[in-house]
């Protein structure tokens, strides 16, 4: 059975314009389930044409691009990529149905580990192989093992941090950036040595690749250590855009053109993505892809006293309300893990109802991964128009009668722009305690994300409504 070059390659640019289809369409609110069919769609092509040209006989990579020339394996070949895809589905599938929302972050981290580790067992096992472009090879096979090795570790400190399985401060090693820099250094005089031996010398190619190897997998555990618990976001968006070059380093070993450019797509559109959300986080986006390069560790000052706190119960909040006339909630982590985004929507639809001009402020990092707040809104049928971004309700805030934080701490820290010691200074917030009052919802004075204690809840204008946030806005609706 043969199967046309042409016929493959043709499919291989389809599922490559679905991909940028569905990438442009996750970009809005609107259009982003049509994002998600264009990427199913895409990933379905994809997957059928490798496989059929895998067992049929087809090289998919263009003639002359170097890439191995492998043979079809018939239908040994068949069944075994079958076997793998059937065990990979029934796994994927069962941990996708049982992961809570509040649980995609390490999940999201685990699955770019394997990407990493995907691209390290390609670029070992491509080491073996002949090709007619030794040097650029060789190069290849280097790159492809660093990133990999680099994505792999980066991504399980990163699963381990966000799984609350190890601690979220950043490891400060003395001379962390000189043990970030002495990695590069190595890994490129080794590559210059790994070219410059002959292709028969196995043992010696096998010794500095392996060393590579060590050297990358320390590298990336080192570099996601050092980063603290409130960067954390940038974090799994960067190792996003690695595993995409990891992906696509991949791609040039095995010649797979497609694995190329969606290793390219997902590798510079998750880089744009920790750009933009450094310059939300007020972050430095090369101290952030250098291992938290430049950046000094604040201190979480447990033993600061900021006085009292005062208490409200729902009865004295929906009184709050009803007498409000603008009403502002920024939700945080705290509404997803209630899952009360939905007496929160009733309650926005209740008050509208009565006239109270009702928005919503969304930090750009509240929740456990980008849009997280923004998802779980339009999933209780919140209208858009009144979702606003931070920079787009922050100068609002000093107007509003009530404020009403949602589980949310670290982004409603005014900390992060009085106190430089913090771990979370600079970064901007929403400045709720600006409004005339502000109600918290949380389950006791536990600290956030960051792990600091929040001056908000100590302040004049500030009252804590304690218990659980689905509870009590469910108490608030009661008694409105
Ligand atoms: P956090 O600072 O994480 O605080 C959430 C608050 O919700 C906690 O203080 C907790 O207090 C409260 N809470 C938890 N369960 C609750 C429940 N059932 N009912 C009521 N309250 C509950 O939230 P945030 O303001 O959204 O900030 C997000 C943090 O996560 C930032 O530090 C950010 O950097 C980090 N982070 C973000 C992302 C992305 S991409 N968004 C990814 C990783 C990390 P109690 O325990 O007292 O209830």
């Amino acid at each position: 059975m043969t199967l046309s070059l042409s016929l493959v390659q043709g499919a291989y640019i389809v599922a490559g314009l679905l991909f940028i289809l569905a990438l442009a369409g996750l970009s809005r609110h609107e259009s982003a389930r049509n994002g998600v069919r264009f990427g199913v769609v895409g990933m379905t092509v994809a997957l059928v044409a490798t496989v059929l040209a895998a067992t049929a006989g087809v090289d998919a990579a263009p003639l002359g691009s170097g890439g191995p020339d492998r043979n079809g394996s018939g239908w040994l070949g068949l069944a075994l990529i079958a076997a793998a895809m059937v065990i990979g589905a029934v796994i994927g599938l069962d941990r996708a149905r049982k992961v809570e929302m509040t649980g995609m972050p390490e999940l999201i981290a685990m699955l770019h580990s394997f990407v990493g580790l995907a691209a390290v067992l390609v670029g070992w096992n491509s080491s073996y192989e002949e090709t007619p472009y030794p040097t650029i090879h060789d190069v290849e096979v280097m790159v492809g093992v660093f990133i990999g090795a680099v994505t792999f570790t980066g991504s399980i400190v990163a699963f381990l941090k966000l799984s609350a399985r190890i601690r979220s401060a950043p490891l400060m090693l003395p001379g962390r950036n000189l043990i970030n820099l002495g990695a590069i250094v190595a890994f490129f005089l080794l590559t210059i040595a790994y070219v410059a031996l002959p292709a028969d010398a196995t043992f010696a190619r096998a010794s500095v690749l392996g060393v590579v190897t060590v050297v990358a997998l320390a590298l990336g555990w080192h570099l996601v250590a050092s980063i603290g618990g409130g960067d954390m976001p940038v974090v799994v968006s960067m190792l996003n855009s690695y595993s995409g070059w990891a992906a696509a380093a991949a791609g040039f070993l095995l010649g797979n053109d497609l694995l190329i450019i969606t290793g390219a797509l997902v590798g510079s559109s998750g880089a744009y993505l920790s750009y933009i959300m450094c310059r939300a986080m007020n972050r430095s986006f090369i101290s952030v892809i250098a291992g938290g390069f430049g950046v000094e560790g604040g201190t979480v000052a447990t033993d600061v006293d900021y006085g009292e706190h005062r208490e409200i119960t729902a009865e004295a909040a929906a009184e709050l309300l009803s007498n409000a006339r603008s009403v502002v909630i920024t939700p945080g982590y705290g509404m997803a893990v209630a899952q009360a985004q939905y007496p929160v929507a009733e309650l926005t639809r209740t008050l509208r109802e009565r006239g109270v001009d009702v928005r919503f402020g969304i930090h750009p990092v509240a929740g456990r991964l980008p849009g997280h707040m923004n998802v779980l809104l339009a999933e209780a049928k919140v209208p858009y128009d009144i979702v606003l971004e931070m920079d787009e309700v922050n100068d609002d805030l000093k107007g509003t009668d009530v404020v009403l934080v949602i589980g949310a701490n670290d982004t409603v820290n005014p900390a992060a722009q009085d106190d430089p010691a913090s771990p979370i200074a600079g970064m901007p917030v929403l400045r709720v305690w600006e409004a005339e009052h502000v109600i918290v919802f949380k389950r006791s004075m536990a600290t956030g994300y960051a792990g600091v204690q929040n001056p908000l809840f100590f302040r004049e204008n500030s009252q804590m409504l304690f218990g659980d946030a689905k509870d009590r806005v469910q108490d608030i609706l009661r008694a409105l």
